[in-house]
């Protein structure tokens, strides 16, 4: 025993996950990992141990619970391609929302009465333009949406009925690294905006396809509220203080609050690294909102929480190095030494 509170947080290999037990471990916890590794990587556990098995396992879960004295848990292991959700339904149901209710049953019969519970802005569907607030209805437009909209209800019901407390958080476009190079988004297949349109700047692979160029936005293009996910990992942090405070269930945007266009992005990413992204014109994208940026007031007047890294440029900055790229003044730093 390190003498550390203990944490488990299932999706611990994960891209978010990862950083939230970096995070953890900062602020004193002690992260214990529960990943099937189907899509986290082993070598992204490293700031406590690490116990693989799937989050549908209702006893493994269990007994990671008990032989760890778990107290509260982070909860993130699921599937997050929404492309994939509308062809693959059944499994999205079948591991996010079974994921969720075998979780809150080795809750039940643990005693472990905290979750934080990795939610989404999908859970809103495709609402008019303008920032989301946290009552803003909630009609999502795919099945990755509706899975993650039926785990808030699950949680809901059971909070009411068994006194379980828990915060639901509502991530926008999760994006950058770790700043200090611990980490970084490794996703396969990659799906993401940012990861393949710096791929294409470092020409690992060919140009982006912009999917979609006749929204009704600032320049035809759909608009994204791109959160560091550093700052989210912090969010989680704070979000485990406030329940382990006594703080009542709860459901929080996590987003910067400010929207930008793919071009803004491509744009972004040229002004940073000094390379221009390869790109071609492309239709749209099916299951595609035109416009998601959040109101984040609810998040910072609940846990106090604030982005501080989630500028699209300190999220470029952060992330460049992952895809072979120097923000635009190591690169100059680099061509000098060269000279
Ligand atoms: N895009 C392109 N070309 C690409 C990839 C993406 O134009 O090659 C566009 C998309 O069409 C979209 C925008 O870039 O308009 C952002 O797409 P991402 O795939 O990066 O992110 P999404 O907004 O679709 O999805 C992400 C997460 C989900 C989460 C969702 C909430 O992947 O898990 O944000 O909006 F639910």
């Amino acid at each position: 025993m390190t003498g550390r509170f203990p944490i488990l947080v299932t999706g611990g290999a994960g891209f978010i996950g990862s950083h939230a037990c970096k995070a953890l471990h900062q602020a004193g916890y002690l992260p214990v990992t529960f990943d099937n590794l189907s899509t986290g990587h082993t070598d992204a556990v490293k700031w406590g141990p690490l116990e693989k098995a799937d989050v549908r396992n209702q006893a493994g879960l269990s007994a990671a619970i008990r032989s760890h004295g778990i107290r509260a848990v982070m909860h993130f292991a699921a599937s997050a391609y929404v492309g994939e959700s509308v062809e693959r339904p059944a499994f999205y149901y079948d591991n996010n929302a079974g994921g969720m209710i075998s979780l809150i049953n080795a809750c039940l019969d643990t005693g472990v009465k905290q979750i934080v519970f990795s939610s989404s802005c999908a859970t809103y569907g495709s609402p008019a333009c303008g920032r989301i607030r946290e009552d803003t209805p909630q009609a999502p437009i795919n099945p990755y949406g509706r899975s993650k909209l039926m785990c808030e209800d699950m949680l809901r019901d059971c909070s009411a009925a068994h006194g379980l407390r828990f915060a639901a958080l509502r991530y926008f476009n999760a994006a950058g690294a770790d700043p200090e190079g611990d980490l970084s988004e490794r996703h396969d297949p990659e799906t993401h905006l940012l990861p393949l349109a710096m791929q294409a700047a470092s020409g690992r692979r060919g140009p982006l396809q912009v999917f979609g160029t006749d929204y009704p936005t600032r320049d035809g293009s759909c608009e994204r509220d791109y959160i560091h996910v550093s700052d989210l990992a912090r969010g989680h942090v704070l979000a485990v203080d406030y329940l382990a405070a006594g703080g009542s269930s709860t459901a929080l945007n996590l987003g910067s609050g400010t929207g930008h266009t793919i071009f803004e992005a491509l744009e972004a990413i040229r002004s940073v690294t000094g390379k221009a992204v390869p790109h071609e014109l492309a239709p749209r994208r099916a299951g595609d909102p035109p416009s998601l940026t959040a109101d984040p007031g609810l998040a910072e007047e609940t846990l106090g929480f604030r982005t501080e890294r989630s500028g699209l440029e300190q999220i470029i900055r952060d992330a460049a190095p992952s895809f072979g790229l120097a923000a635009a003044r190591e690169a100059r730093h680099e061509r000098q030494a060269a000279e």
